[in-house]
């Protein structure tokens, strides 16, 4: 069964990922600083054959800020389950804020989990990858990337930062058989979201071509290709998954 780590695998799009590549045969590894009872629940699920899972799901609890941890996690994530197929780099802080009066330490903290930490953890995953000349990463980013969105200035910055590593590592990796990609969801409902009242999201929706807007398991799907037979020779592209909120 090939191996995927999902960081931030135990609730919204991480959780959506986990279920949905577990049902496509993958062993999921789910990373997060506590585990949730849904994520128990589909693990389970998985587990006894029930529902339409055909791999399974783990979960290993890390903090990803704690990136002078990393090597010793990958080694012992290696003990564990083996080689490393798949990494999705999802975790990720949403704080909003006017920058004028953001908390330096709260800069600091989303720069660190959002663009430091999966890049550390990329180097570490890398080198199993490597030696089996294999592997998929998928970084998860964000339609502010591109667009913009007032109060979200130092997220866009982290969500742009991936799109970059995405497109120079997927030069440097590809001849040895890894590919690289980003997905950038639009606004989706999760805990991160959580803020947004009912106007902002009727907003939202009426401004997509498709009127209305994407679910988690849409950018579960998208990563699932990716990360498929179909995904073979795509790397260095940003899929945006927004239900046409950016066409
Ligand atoms: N929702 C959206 O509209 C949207 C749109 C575009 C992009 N995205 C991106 O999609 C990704 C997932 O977003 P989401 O909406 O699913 O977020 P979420 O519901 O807030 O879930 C975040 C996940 O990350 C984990 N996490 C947070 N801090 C962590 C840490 N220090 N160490 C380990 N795990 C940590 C959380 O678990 P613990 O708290 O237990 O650690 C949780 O599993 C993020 O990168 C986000 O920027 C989301």
């Amino acid at each position: 069964m090939r191996n995927v780590v999902v960081t931030g695998g135990s609730r919204g799009l991480g959780l959506a990922m986990a279920v949905n590549l577990a049902a496509a045969g993958y062993r999921v590894i789910a990373v997060a600083r506590r585990g949730t009872d849904e994520l128990a629940a589909a693990s389970r699920a998985a587990a006894d054959g029930a529902g339409p899972a055909a791999g399974a799901i783990e979960f290993r609890a890390f903090d990803l800020s704690d990136t002078g941890g990393m090597p010793a996690f990958v080694r012992g994530l290696r003990a564990d389950f083996g080689t490393v197929y798949g990494l999705v780099n999802n975790a990720g802080l949403g704080t909003a804020g006017v920058l004028g009066v953001m908390r330096d330490a709260d800069i600091e903290k989303i720069i660190r989990l959002n663009t430091l930490s999966p890049i550390v953890l990329t180097k570490y995953v890398l080198r199993s990858m490597l030696t089996a000349r294999a592997g998929r990463i998928v970084n998860i980013a964000s339609i502010v990337a591109a667009t913009g969105y007032a109060g979200l200035s130092v997220y866009s910055a982290t969500k742009a930062s991936l799109v970059g590593f995405t497109r120079s590592l997927a030069r440097e990796v590809g001849e040895l058989g890894i590919t690289v990609n980003a997905v950038a969801p639009g606004f989706i409902d999760t805990d991160m979201t959580g803020e947004l009242g009912a106007g902002q999201r009727e907003r939202i929706a009426r401004r997509s071509a498709l009127k209305r807007m994407a679910e988690p398991v849409d950018v579960a799907r998208s990563v699932e290709f990716l990360l498929g037979d179909g995904g073979r020779n795509i790397t260095g592209t940003v899929l945006t998954v927004d239900a046409g909120n950016t066409a």
